[in-house]
């Protein structure tokens, strides 16, 4: 038995249309539960248990959701806050009752590809020390990136805490007027991991935006602030080679 919420919510949930279409399709007859046609979405259903069709159709439910957000400076990576706005006040309220949070955190001033789900399987698998999915940021950097630091990168660098990393990937895609523009791959997640390992070079990160995630990359189609369900082709490379989903 799963949860029970409004039929009305169900079904704008489940992508049928909004709140006020599936009002329209209630009043038309288009839905039944269980064998019977009801005529408004007050009714609360068990879409684990109860049989719900839309124009004869079956609804089917999904348990767990993948969202994909562009997540803007200025609000944080966690489920509440008390100070801060957080990437769960971002979802659509046609999301909401699937209780999503964000796989890992970005800093509050970094910008780019999280990923919210309600799978925690998955956003362990993901999160993994032993995993090493690799992750991709484009920074913007103080200071002229050159072929040291691409060799620093790739032989380990070591964090302020000695924390030794492992070796990483680091691209210059251009330097102008003293910045460098870069793109850096990781295969770990330490706190506040990219900006620090510039810090051990001494060039400061002054913009920082997660553009891909394994073989997911975020959609440039996505403003700032954002969010949109992942395609199967997306699951599949966010998964790919670190989750057997369970049939
Ligand atoms: N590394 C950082 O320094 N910050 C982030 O938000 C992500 C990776």
């Amino acid at each position: 038995m799963g949860e029970k919420i409004r039929l009305d919510k169900l079904l704008s949930n489940m992508g049928k249309g909004s709140r006020s279409e599936m009002k329209d399709a209630l009043r038309y007859g288009y839905i039944k539960v269980n064998g019977e046609t009801l005529r408004t979405g007050k009714e609360k259903v068990d879409p684990e248990v109860d049989e719900i069709l839309y124009k004869g159709v079956p609804v089917i439910y999904k348990k767990h959701i993948y969202l994909m957000l562009n997540k803007p400076q200025g609000v944080i990576s966690a489920t509440g806050d008390k100070r801060h706005k957080t990437v769960v006040d971002l979802v659509d309220e046609a999301y909401a009752h699937y209780d999503v949070f964000p796989v890992g955190r970005l800093d509050i001033d970094t910008e780019g590809l999280l990923i919210l789900t309600n799978d925690g399987e998955l956003t362990h698998e993901l999160l993994a020390p032993k995993k090493h999915v690799p992750k991709v940021y484009f920074a913007q950097v103080d200071g002229v990136v050159g072929q040291a630091d691409v060799e620093a990168f790739t032989a380990g660098i070591t964090l302020d805490d000695g924390y030794a990393c492992r070796p990483s990937d680091l691209v210059v895609q251009s330097v102008a007027d003293g910045v460098s523009n870069v793109l850096l791959t990781i295969h770990e997640g330490k706190f506040h991991q990219v900006k620090r390992m510039f810090e051990a070079v001494e060039k400061p990160v002054t913009y920082l935006k997660r553009v891909k995630m394994n073989a997911l990359e975020l959609d440039p189609a996505l403003a700032l602030g954002e969010m949109k369900e992942l395609s199967e082709v997306e699951f599949e490379a966010l998964t790919r080679g670190v989750y057997e989903p369970k049939v």
